[in-house]
């Protein structure tokens, strides 16, 4: 008996092991602030809107923004200023800021990627990795495009395409529905906390990007100039979805 306790435990672990054990087929990256920098133009624009209306608005106001699309953040910018607009006028507001920022971003060339994205792209091609697109952004084939990365995404899941934004999990499960891969053996790469929320609730593992405090995310990674794909698989290993 004080032999089989131990055997048994042993069993369960191997089971439990065999159960959880990581199976990643897809990786799906969110586009701004983690393929390429562009919330400073997102800040700018929107910066310049609330200039327009006679109030400020700062790089921490702008955290608030990071995933969520152009509507919702119109509206927590006009909240911050205190302002209230009818329908109509939210709407070329926005239209205008959109102009603003597509000035910025139709200037953008590869020089704009971020650090140790193509070779990590290029790794998880060369690992025969399902790569897609999961963003917001109603401009992401666009910037994709500029800086020559279109064709590294399998699939594109933009603001186009979805209704409910971050953490709203839909992008991500989109992505993964035409991938054709379960939504277990995904993972998100996400700069904004919102998207690793979206992420958890997709089933998904979550990586944060950058320096928010990402209390959910499975793993933070500063950038991906000193990691490759085995590196963020060491770091997975042992969390859970
Ligand atoms: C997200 C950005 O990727 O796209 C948000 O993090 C932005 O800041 C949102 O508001 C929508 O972008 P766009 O390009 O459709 O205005
Ligand atoms: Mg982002």
């Amino acid at each position: 008996m004080q032999l089989f306790i131990p055997i048994l435990c042993t069993l369960y672990m191997n089971l439990f092991f065999y159960l959880y054990r990581m199976n990643i087929q897809a990786c799906i990256f969110d586009l701004d602030g983690v393929i390429v920098d562009t919330a400073k133009y997102h800040y700018r624009a929107w910066r310049k809107l609330a200039n327009s209306l006679g109030f400020d608005f700062t790089e921490t106001d702008n955290e608030q923004l990071k995933g969520v699309s152009r509507m919702e953040s119109l509206d927590i910018i006009l909240n911050i200023g205190k302002k209230t607009l009818d329908e109509s006028k939210k709407q070329t507001l926005a239209n205008q800021k959109n102009d603003w920022y597509l000035e910025y971003i139709t200037m953008m060339t590869p020089n704009e990627i971020l650090p140790g994205i193509v070779s990590f792209l290029d790794e998880l091609k060369t690992q025969n990795m399902r790569i897609a697109l999961g963003s917001a952004s109603k401009n992401a084939v666009l910037t994709l495009e500029k800086v020559k990365l279109l064709d590294r995404f399998e699939i594109i899941i933009d603001g186009t395409k979805t209704t409910r934004s971050k953490p709203d999990p839909q992008v991500f499960l989109m992505g993964a529905a035409d991938l054709g891969i379960a939504p277990k053996n995904c993972i998100v790469f996400e700069d904004a906390t919102k998207g690793i929320e979206a992420a958890r609730e997709a089933g998904m593992y979550a990586i944060g990007v950058g320096a928010s405090n990402f209390t959910q995310a499975h793993a933070v990674i500063p950038s991906f100039e000193k990691i490759n794909f085995d590196g963020i698989k060491a770091l997975l290993k042992g969390t859970m979805i």
